[in-house]
C-alpha cells in the first residue's frame, strides 16, 4: 500500500538542510503541502541564513507546494504565526516533526550552563513550543501526527553530549505524555532516534560511511510515523537502512520485608531488584504505581 500524503499540511522544523531537508522533501514528493522552517543558523546556532527558501525551492522546482519560515523553535510567538500563517494558507497542520538542533560539544568538567541552557532550549523547549503551536489545532481538528527527534545520546548516552542528551531523553518523555493527551484526539506522537551523515556529524564519519549513513535512509521512518496509519508512543532507531526500536522497560522488582528496607537490605536483593526476567514496558506511568499495589496485595 503506498503511503500518502496528499492534502496533508506538514511543518518540519529544521529543514534547511540534513535530515530536516530529506523529510521535507520527500512529503512534499508525496503530495504533502510543507512548511520549510529553519533559522539557518551554523552547527551551535548562532548566525541566520536562506535555508529554508532554498529548500523550498527545490520543492516547487519538482513541482510541489511548499512555504518557507525562518522562525527560530526558541520563540514560542515566531511558532505561533508559523502555524496561522499555514493554516491562513492551507487552512490547517497535520504533521509536526520536530527537528531542529544545535550541538555544543564539551565535557560536562567544560561545559559553561549557558551552552547547557542553550542546547536543552534548541531541542527540548523548542520541540514543546512548536508542538504547542499546533495542539489546539490537531485536537480540534481531530488529527494531528507528532515527531520528535530524539538521539542515542539521549537514550544511551554520549561522552561530551550532557546537554543535548538530557534534552533528548527529555524529548522521548514528551512523547509519552502527550501521546496519552492526544490519544482521544487521534493525535499520535513518537520519538525517531536518527543516525545520518550530515553537517551535525561530519567529523565523526568517515568518507564511505557518510554515504551509507545518508539522510534518505531515516527517511522511511520518519514518515511512516507521521503517517495515516502511524503507530503512537514509539522510539524508533533509524540509520544506513537499519530500523529498530527502543523502549523504557521496567523489571519485575521486589517487596522487601520492612525489616529488610535499609541499603544494606536493597544492596543485598540487587540481584532480584534488577533482574530483567519477565520486564515490562510500562504504557503510563500509573502502572509503576499498579505494579507496586498488585505486589502489596501478595499478586
Ligand atoms: P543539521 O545541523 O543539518 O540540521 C539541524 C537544523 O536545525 C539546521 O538546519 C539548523 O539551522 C536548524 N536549527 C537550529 N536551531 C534552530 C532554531 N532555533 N530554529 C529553527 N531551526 C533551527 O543536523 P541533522 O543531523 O540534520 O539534525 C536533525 C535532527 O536530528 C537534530 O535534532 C539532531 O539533534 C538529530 N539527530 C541527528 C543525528 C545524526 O546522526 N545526524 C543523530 C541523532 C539525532
Amino acid at each position: 500500500m503506498t503511503i500518502s500524503f496528499k492534502d496533508r499540511i506538514a511543518i518540519v522544523t529544521g529543514a534547511g538542510g540534513g535530515l530536516g531537508r530529506a523529510y521535507a522533501l520527500e512529503l512534499a514528493r508525496r503530495g504533502a503541502k510543507v512548511v520549510v522552517n529553519d533559522l539557518g543558523g551554523t552547527r551551535d546556532g548562532t548566525g541566520h541564513s536562506d535555508a529554508a527558501l532554498k529548500v523550498v525551492e527545490e520543492i516547487e522546482a519538482a513541482g510541489g507546494e511548499a512555504m518557507s519560515n525562518g522562525g527560530s523553535v526558541t520563540e514560542y510567538a515566531q511558532m505561533v504565526e508559523m502555524v496561522a500563517r499555514a493554516k491562513e494558507r492551507w487552512g490547517g497542520v497535520h504533521i509536526l516533526i520536530n527537528n531542529a538542533g544545535v550541538l555544543r560539544d564539551k565535557s560536562f568538567a567544560k561545559m559553561e550552563p549557558e551552552d547547557f541552557r542553550f542546547v536543552v532550549d534548541v531541542h527540548l523547549n523548542g520541540s514543546a513550543n512548536c508542538t504547542k503551536a499546533v495542539w489546539e489545532t490537531m485536537r480540534e481538528q481531530a488529527y494531528g501526527r507528532i515527531l520528535m527527534t530524539a538521539s542515542s545520546t539521549g537514550l544511551y548516552g554520549n561522552f561530551g553530549q550532557a546537554n543535548y542528551g538530557a534534552a533528548k531523553l527529555g524529548l522521548a518523555g514528551l512523547t509519552k505524555t502527550l501521546h496519552l493527551e492526544g490519544a482521544k484526539y487521534n493525535v499520535r506522537v513518537n520519538t525517531i532516534a536518527p543516525v545520518a551523515g550530515t553537517r551535525m556529524t561530519e567529523d565523526l564519519f568517515p568518507p564511505e560511511a557518510f554515504k551509507a549513513f545518508a539522510p534518505e535512509n531515516v527517511v522511511p521512518a520518519a514518515l511512516y510515523l507521521v503517517s495515516e496509519d502511524a503507530p503512537t508512543n514509539m522510539i524508533i532507531g533509524a540509520g544506513a537502512g537499519m530500523f529498530h526500536a527502543a523502549y523504557v522497560t521496567m523489571t519485575q522488582g521486589v517487596l522487601l520485608p520492612e525489616a529488610e528496607r535499609t541499603p544494606e537490605g536493597v544492596a543485598a536483593a540487587w540481584d532480584r531488584i534488577t533482574d530483567r526476567t519477565g520486564e515490562t514496558v510500562p504504557q503510563s506511568g500509573a502502572e509503576q504505581s499498579m505494579a507496586i499495589l498488585t505486589l502489596l496485595q501478595g499478586g
